[in-house]
């Protein structure tokens, strides 16, 4: 199937949902795939909160609307406020813990007078191979699924008095498939997906929908971090072409309102989701037959790397 058929493909029972006019919160909106939504979503007529940890996620704002504003933070570096009728909006602030999403959300209220689609697309890559303890666990879970459920917990209920509203969750084909390299980020991608199917299905009949983006490799900070997680990052580059954020946007976003659930900007990971569920073992055998692959490459690789350096 094509990148454009799979992104297009909606159940005949899923309106189509413009976003323009749309008041839009994107997490993660500094830099990659969450800068590139916000930017695609802008273009398209919405208007967006960007939201990040990063400071840096104020000039991504002014960038597309300038002059942008800076909100206030959670708990981070307050800017001050200058009033815009602009189209972006800026956010500071940790949007995995409680206080920095209500904080987040009164600041769209503010700015936009609601929210009526959240892209839950901040991420971390997390610790390699099992962690070792649960700190390490604590923070990747925080970030990638706690976080959806804490921002779902506050909105659904206006949601479902409005009638309306989106959830789209960024989890990854390691949702769907598994990260080699990194237990904490396979299951709290695979319990991303989980979690969005649910809202997905159980909300439907009020009128709310939810999405859910399983990219393979995308050219952003995130995949050059997974570079020390072992041999995280070349199973990402080495599964399929490493894309670049502006396309996995622009198809994600055909798809949010074609009204798709599971948007695969890389069309391939549906035939390697249906050959795991078609059979089991016979992936688990191959996926490890690759890792084993992987694990040797990584360390001729760092053999080589000493040997330069003695
Ligand atoms: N890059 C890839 O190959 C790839 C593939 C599949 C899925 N993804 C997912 O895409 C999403 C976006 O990642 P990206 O690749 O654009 O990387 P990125 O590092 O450019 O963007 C992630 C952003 O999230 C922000 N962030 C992290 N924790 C936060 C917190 N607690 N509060 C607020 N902001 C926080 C970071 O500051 C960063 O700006 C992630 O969920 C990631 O897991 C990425």
């Amino acid at each position: 199937m094509s990148t454009a058929e799979n992104s297009a493909r909606s159940t005949a029972d899923s309106p189509k949902t413009s976003v323009v006019d749309k008041r839009v919160i994107v997490t993660g909106a500094a830099s990659g795939i969450g800068a590139a939504l916000a930017t695609e979503l802008i273009a398209r007529g919405a208007r967006v909160v960007l939201a990040d940890l990063s400071p840096a996620v104020t000039d991504t704002a002014a960038a597309l609307d300038s002059p942008a504003e800076s909100g206030s933070s959670a708990g981070v570096s307050p800017e001050p406020c200058a009033e815009t009728n602009g189209s972006a909006h800026a956010w500071v602030g940790d949007v995995s813990s409680v206080a920095g999403i209500d904080e987040l959300i009164a600041f769209a209220d503010d700015r936009l007078g609601g929210v009526d689609m959240y892209f839950a697309n901040a991420g971390i890559i997390g610790p390699g191979e099992l962690g070792e303890n649960d700190a390490d666990w604590d923070a990747i879970i925080d970030v990638n699924l706690r976080a959806h459920i804490r921002a779902a917990q506050a909105l659904i209920p206006r949601w479902q008095e409005a009638g309306e509203g989106h959830f789209v969750a960024t989890a990854s084909a390691a949702g769907l498939l598994t990260q080699i390299g990194s237990a904490a980020y396979s299951v709290t991608k695979h319990a991303s997906v989980g979690f969005a199917e649910w809202l997905a299905l159980t909300y439907r009949d009020d009128g709310i929908r939810a999405s859910v983006i399983c990219p393979m490799g995308v050219d952003t900070n995130l995949l050059s971090a997974a570079g020390s997680a072992g041999p995280a990052q070349s199973a990402v580059t080495e599964a399929g072409t490493v894309l670049a954020p502006d396309d996995v946007a622009s198809i994600a976003l055909d798809a949010v309102e074609a009204g798709t659930f599971l948007i695969l900007p890389h069309p391939e990971v549906l035939d390697m989701y249906r050959m795991k569920g078609s059979d089991y073992d016979r992936w688990l055998a191959g996926m490890s037959r690759y890792q084993h692959r992987l694990n040797e490459a990584n360390r001729l690789n760092e053999e080589t790397t000493h040997a330069g350096n003695d």
